[in-house]
């Protein structure tokens, strides 16, 4: 058994719906921490990105351990080879950019959350540590239609 608890609650504009995954869109995108840990942020502003670890509090659908991406064409992948929300521990990742950071609030570029979800931690993005040039995208790279499903897993959004 592991308790977490929140260190704050992170702001967006997505009320019941959600990009995929973190897009550049202007607006309203907060990590408001609890001022108790607004400490805890000194010189984070010096690095551009930062992972955000959230618990992903309003998952409906039971979980299930082969999963069917909604946008991927129908392929069976297992739970962890997706970035499906709904997982055995509903943990997501997001790497996003800092835009400022005022006492408790830290300022971002868009995420791919509810308003009012549970922030579990912020660490920074390192260069060289964090970006792996040879990474690649996993199955959709056998996919017939591999140029349009990598517009989805990234979150670009598109109109065909
Ligand atoms: C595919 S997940 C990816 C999350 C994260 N970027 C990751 O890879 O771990 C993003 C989706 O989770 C859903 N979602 C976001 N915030 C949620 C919340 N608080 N509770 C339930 N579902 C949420 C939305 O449907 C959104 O499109």
């Amino acid at each position: 058994m592991v308790i977490f608890r929140s260190i704050g609650v992170i702001r967006t504009p997505y009320v019941g719906w959600a990009p995929y995954q973190p897009v550049e869109e202007e607006g309203d995108f907060r990590l408001v921490l609890e001022p108790r840990y607004a400490e805890g942020l000194h010189k984070l502003e010096s690095f551009r990105y930062i992972y955000v670890l959230y618990y992903i509090d309003r998952v409906q659908k039971p979980l299930e351990l082969i999963v069917a991406p909604s946008w991927a064409g129908g392929i069976r992948v297992g739970v962890f080879a997706s970035r499906s929300p709904v997982r055995p521990n509903p943990i997501g990742l997001s790497v996003v950019r800092i835009r400022r950071i005022e006492d408790n609030v830290v300022y971002t570029s868009g995420l791919d959350v509810f308003d009012g979800t549970p922030l579990l931690d912020i660490k920074p993005y390192i260069q060289e540590l964090d970006a792996k040039p040879d990474a690649n995208y996993g199955w959709v790279e056998d996919l017939p239609d591999r140029d349009h499903l990598i517009l989805h897993i990234k979150g670009i959004p598109h109109d065909y």
